[in-house]
């Protein structure tokens, strides 16, 4: 969660970790992979951000745009949401923090020039203001109950050009239990097709799904850190990108033999000795002393 500091109390970030937010490496990575993969292809299109709270994910969405594209936004930032539930997710998260001009000013120290900002519910997109077929990529990260991510997920659908992709964030959280239903409802009712999983975020496309698994595969994932799965849903393949976990750091040989061939009595002497050592700082803790 961001810390509840106010914005107006904070220096503008000097790195794009610095802006608060929940937009992690892994899912940037994935991103940046995307996008830039798009752009290589020769792939053209705006992108669309529904939920950006300090623009964490919007800086880098606005990395992409190549002359001519164009980034929205759309997000509530200090204004009243339309309904109650929306409201207390708000009052519950995001407003002792976020205000548009923070936002503004966090987007301004990476890029020239502000993205289109519609500062209004996400429902307010379901006008048609975004073209149809106009996006190469949207991230819906907005509300997280079931209604307005369904209502979300729509907007995405229309706005999205034919192989567009779209990430939806909190799919599987325990807390948001909506935009869990309102995604798989999308697969299979909707005919939204999932490429990749990651523990934050979904990813699919109404397009060619394959053509999106071919591009993700294209990347060493695992040299940078990350585990590859493959899964399938009813029948059709999806990826599964993770962290590695590092393994726990082995005791050092003499220790170990130490404590395995001594007898209990020098064996609890032994711990006894490490014990007095830990407490001075000298070495790290024995599991179960
Ligand atoms: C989880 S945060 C977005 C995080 C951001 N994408 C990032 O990665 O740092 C969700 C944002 O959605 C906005 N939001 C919540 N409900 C909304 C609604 N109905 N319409 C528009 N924005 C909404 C909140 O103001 C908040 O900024």
């Amino acid at each position: 969660m961001p810390t509840a500091e106010p914005a107006a109390a904070r220096p503008a970030p000097l790195k794009r970790d610095d802006i608060p937010g929940w937009f992690f490496s892994l899912d940037r990575a994935a991103f940046g992979h995307l996008l830039s993969t798009q752009s290589a292809a020769g792939v053209t299109g705006d992108i669309l951000e529904l939920g950006s709270y300090l623009g964490r994910s919007a800086v880098l969405l606005g990395d992409h745009l190549q002359p001519g594209e164009r980034l929205t936004v759309c997000d509530l930032f200090d204004s009243e949401a339309d309904d109650e539930d929306n409201a207390a997710e708000m009052a519950m998260s995001y407003r002792k923090t976020l205000t548009r001009s923070a936002f503004e000013a966090n987007y301004l120290a990476f890029h020239r020039e502000l993205p289109e900002i519609v500062q209004a519910p996400t429902s307010a997109l379901a006008d048609g203001r975004i073209p149809a077929d106009s996006c190469r990529f949207v991230h819906v990260d907005a509300s997280h109950l079931y209604e307005h991510v369904a209502g979300d997920i729509a907007v995405a659908r229309a706005a999205l050009a034919e192989d567009g992709l779209v990430a939806l964030d909190d799919y599987r959280s325990e807390h948001t239990p909506g935009v869990s239903a309102a995604v798989w409802e999308a697969v299979f009712t909707g005919g939204l097709r999932p490429v990749l999983l990651t523990p934050m975020k979904f990813y699919g496309t109404w397009g060619d799904a394959s053509a999106v698994r071919e591009v993700l595969l294209r990347r060493d994932w695992r040299a940078g850190g990350y585990t590859v799965d493959e899964d399938t849903i009813a029948g059709s393949p999806v990826l599964r990108l993770n962290y590695q976990v590092k393994p726990p750091v082995e005791r050092s040989t003499s220790r170990r033999l130490a404590l395995e061939l001594l007898p209990p009595v020098a064996t609890r002497a032994t711990r006894r000795m490490l014990r007095t050592l830990r407490e001075r700082r000298a070495v790290p803790p024995l599991p179960n002393a």
